[in-house]
C-alpha cells in the first residue's frame, strides 16, 4: 500500500472508506470519494486554489450562528437544495408542491387566533391571506398547523435583527377551522436578495449572479396522518420569478394577488388603504400505511 498516484489512488481510498459495519455508510462514503477524485481530475486545482477552497469552507463554517446559516445558502444556492427536495417527493399526486425551507424558519412561531394581523409594526400594502388545506383524498383537515413566515418591505426576517433587540413579526402559527380553511393578514412581501455579505454572496459575484429571491410568503403544514409540506406562495409578476437564486420556483406555486380598493374586506375588517388578497388551497399527502 504505497506508490500511489493518480491513476491508482481513487481505487484504494474507495476500498478503505468500505470498511464500516453500516452500508448506508459504505455506499456513501465511497460514492463521495469517486466523485471528489473524479472532481479534482477534471478542474486540476493548483495548490492555490485547493488552499483557496478550503478557506472557503473554512470562511462558510465560521459564518454560522444561531442566526445565520451559511451552509443552508450554499446548499441552496448550488441547486443542491432544491435537488434533495425533489429526490424526496417523487411520488406527490395531486398534492401541493414542496420548495426549499430556506434558513429563515423559527420553531414554534407565536399561536395566533385565525384572522389575526402578523405585519406589527411594518409598513407595506395590507394582505388578506386566505386559504384551505387538504387531503389528496378530498377531505378538508380541521386542525391543521399552519407555520407561515416572510420578509418585511427591505427584504429582512424578524431574525435577521434579533441581535438588534427586534422581536418577533412576520411570522406565526395558524390552526384550520372545521373547514380546513386559514385566514391571517400581513403585508404584501417584496423580493429582497438573500444575504450576501458572507463567502457565499462573494460566490455569487463571481460567478455573475444576482442574489435575488422573487416574492413570497413561507409555509410549513403539518395535519395527523399526513406528510408534512414546506412550500413557499410566489407572488405572480415580480421581476425575479424567473431566475431565483435558489431555483425554487414552481408553476404551481405562483399565485395572482388580487387588489382591492379601501373599504370593508370580506372578513369584516375596514380598510383605510387599497388591499390585497393572496389565496391558496393546500393538499396535503396522506403518509404511506
Ligand atoms: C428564504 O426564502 O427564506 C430563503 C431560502 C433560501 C435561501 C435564503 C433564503
Ligand atoms: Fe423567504
Amino acid at each position: 500500500m504505497r506508490n500511489f498516484d493518480e491513476h491508482n489512488i481513487t481505487d484504494e481510498v474507495v476500498a478503505k472508506v468500505g470498511q464500516g459495519d453500516n452500508p448506508r455508510v459504505r455506499q456513501i462514503s465511497q460514492s463521495l470519494v469517486r466523485h471528489l477524485h473524479d472532481f479534482i481530475r477534471d478542474v486540476e486545482p493548483s495548490f492555490e486554489e485547493w488552499e483557496a477552497a478550503i478557506r472557503f469552507l473554512t470562511e462558510t463554517g465560521a459564518m454560522c450562528s444561531d442566526t445565520r446559516q451559511e451552509f443552508i445558502l450554499l446548499s441552496d444556492t448550488l441547486g443542491a437544495s432544491m435537488l434533495v427536495d425533489a429526490i424526496n417527493h417523487r411520488l406527490a399526486g395531486n398534492a401541493t408542491e414542496t420548495t426549499v425551507l430556506g434558513p429563515f424558519y423559527v420553531d414554534n412561531p407565536p399561536a395566533l387566533e385565525l384572522g389575526s394581523d402578523i405585519s406589527g409594526d411594518h409598513e407595506g400594502t395590507p394582505m388578506l391571506v386566505r386559504g384551505s388545506v387538504a387531503s389528496s383524498t378530498g377531505e378538508p383537515l380541521a386542525g391543521a398547523v399552519v407555520d407561515t413566515w416572510h420578509s418585511d418591505d427591505e427584504g429582512y426576517y424578524d431574525v435577521q435583527h434579533y441581535d438588534q433587540g427586534g422581536g418577533v413579526s412576520l411570522r406565526a402559527r395558524f390552526r384550520t377551522d372545521a373547514d380546513g380553511r386559514f385566514r391571517f393578514w400581513s403585508i404584501v412581501p417584496k423580493y429582497y436578495p438573500i444575504p450576501d455579505d458572507g463567502p457565499v454572496g462573494r460566490m455569487l459575484r463571481q460567478q455573475g449572479r444576482h442574489p435575488y429571491r422573487p416574492a413570497h410568503v413561507h409555509f410549513m403544514i403539518g395535519a395527523p396522518g399526513h406528510e408534512k409540506l414546506v412550500t413557499h406562495v410566489f407572488v405572480a409578476g415580480d421581476e425575479y420569478i424567473d431566475s431565483d437564486v435558489v431555483f425554487g420556483v414552481k408553476d404551481s406555486l405562483i399565485r395572482e394577488l388580487s387588489h382591492h380598493p379601501a373599504g370593508t374586506a370580506p372578513d369584516g375588517r375596514t380598510l383605510e388603504s387599497d388591499y390585497a388578497i393572496l389565496d391558496y388551497d393546500f393538499v396535503l399527502s396522506p403518509k404511506p400505511a
